[in-house]
């Protein structure tokens, strides 16, 4: 059976993946916390992006920028002006929505009722009166297709407005507004502003990228679909700077190399696909958005976005620095080098706990087994994470097989002997059975076993998650095993 997103919810909280905010005061909405599993899964998937973009690309260097910046970089960006969502409140529920939102539910539910070509038409004339910014013209689509308030069925609607979703805050010890600075609404200004800083002291040179992992903050209106749409929230971002003209090539060649590592993480080709922008942000001259198949449907979990020079650009006539770069690689149509130019900038930019949620749901299954043998034969769900073990979060757990004989300190021999390489738990309470339950349910890939054999002769039984199958080894090939199995 196919899970709901309510039992990615539940499993998530209890056992230790994600809990809500603050909760004993019930909570804050679109904020969460990891909880212990959540936060070593989360790390597993930084640390490979990060891997993925500053180890394995000799032209990427990664860059760590504070959360608060200049507030002029936002005039420059276009996000004072132009970081809105346009909304609508119910006057019946006195709720409030994104009013691109409710058309965009009511275009999937003509998708899911076959009806595609209308769902299609829908959402092109949604982005033609937002990329124009007809408000009315958004009002007047919500009121002719009937789009009634998902709580109070009514269709009571006011104007469309816009609503800008930075979170501001004041510096120093007088308020008022010249020290009014922005928690951060993207970590791409970050890296644009320190774009001359970087490519000096790294000596790089165009085609390079610019990494960053970080908190990004936008006051979303809806807060819904758990993790996917939240508050506070960390994006992996990263800035390739061109040469004008090659932009197409590297748009290209970023899109495809970005759906290849999501399928390597373990996200099935045929839940994944590319969507097109139809509604192109103030930014960007092309976009493109890999979305993935959750259990309420394909969404965005990451962005490719060809964003010209309009940042560097914007950040050189509000700063009045020079955000050039001198290229001295030899143009062979004039024989000369390319020299002086502003680069041009393609842009991949995932949100680690949209990945998180996606791991998630692509890993959460709920499977028929059959254990024992003749009269003892009998069959039972079991659920459990199937995580790639270089993402999962622990490698493997140690269970003395009794809590006497000298089993439990053998367990702790080789948990000490190992616990420099994987993380690694010991457990000693219950019945076997009952620990591999519980290790299945957070997507250990291995169980080790030790029984009174392990005393005479140093090998364990290695129980594999996925199988359940079991496989005899010497304590001495532990560490080469396992490591195989959970590196990328
Ligand atoms: N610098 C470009 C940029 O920020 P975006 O499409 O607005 O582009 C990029 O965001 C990614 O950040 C999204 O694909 C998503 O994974 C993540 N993201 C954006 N808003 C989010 C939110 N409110 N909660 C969780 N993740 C979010």
């Amino acid at each position: 059976a196919e899970s709901t997103l309510a039992d990615i919810v539940s499993h998530a909280k209890e056992y230790g993946f994600v809990f809500p905010s603050s909760e004993i005061y019930d909570g804050l909405a679109a904020v969460y916390d990891y909880g212990p599993y959540g936060v070593e899964l989360k790390n597993n998937l930084k640390q490979l992006w990060w891997r993925a973009m500053t180890q394995l690309n000799q032209n990427v260097v990664g860059i760590d920028a504070a959360i608060f910046m200049h507030p002029t970089t936002w005039k420059a960006s276009g996000h004072v002006d132009g970081f809105s969502d346009p909304l609508i409140d119910n006057l019946d529920s006195k709720k409030r929505y994104r009013a691109d939102v409710l058309v965009e539910d009511k275009a999937a539910e003509y998708e899911n009722a076959g009806d595609k070509a209308r769902a299609d038409a829908l959402l092109v004339e949604l982005g033609r009166l937002l990329t124009e910014n007809d408000l009315a013209g958004v009002k007047q689509l919500i009121l002719d297709e009937k789009i009634l308030c998902p709580i109070s069925k009514t269709a009571n609607w006011t104007e469309v407005r816009q609503f800008n979703l930075m979170f501001s805050t004041q510096v120093g010890a007088v308020a008022g507004d010249s020290s009014q600075i922005y928690l951060r609404p993207e970590t791409a200004q970050g890296i644009f502003v320190n774009f001359l800083n970087v490519q000096k002291s790294a000596r790089a040179k165009v085609p390079f990228g610019i990494a960053q992992i970080g908190k990004a903050f936008r006051n979303e209106i809806v807060a819904r679909q758990f993790i996917f749409r939240m508050r506070e929230f960390e994006q992996m971002e990263m800035q390739f700077f061109v040469r004008p003209g090659t932009e197409g090539e590297w748009y290209q060649q970023w899109k495809e190399t970005r759906r290849r590592w999501h399928e390597a993480m373990g996200l099935p080709a045929a839940k994944l696909r590319f969507h097109d922008h139809e509604k192109l942000a103030h930014y960007a001259k092309a976009a493109v958005d890999i979305e993935y198949e959750f259990p309420f449907g394909f969404k965005e979990i990451e962005g490719i976005h060809s964003r010209g020079d309009f940042d560097l650009t914007q950040h050189q006539q509000y700063s009045r620095k020079k955000q050039n770069y001198f290229d001295n690689d030899v143009n062979p149509e004039t024989g000369k080098p390319y020299g002086n130019y502003v680069p041009y900038v393609v842009e991949t930019s995932v949100g680690a706990d949209r990945l998180f949620l996606a791991t998630l749901c692509q890993a959460f299954q709920e499977e028929t087994i059959t254990e024992g043998e003749g009269e003892k034969q009998q069959t039972k769900t079991r659920k459990l994470l199937k995580l790639h073990p270089a993402v999962a979060p622990i490698k493997a757990a140690i269970f003395p097989l009794v809590k006497k004989d000298g089993l439990p300190e053998k367990a702790n021999e080789i948990y000490n002997s190992l616990r420099h390489d994987f993380p690694l738990v010991v457990e000693e309470k219950d019945s076997i059975g009952t620990r591999y339950t519980r290790q299945d349910l957070i997507g250990t890939p291995f169980c080790v076993a030790v029984d009174h054999q392990t005393l005479e002769d140093n090998t364990v039984t290695v129980r594999h998650r996925d199988s359940r199958e079991q496989t005899r080894m010497p304590i001495a090939d532990l560490r080469a095993y396992i490591g195989e199995a959970v590196s990328f």
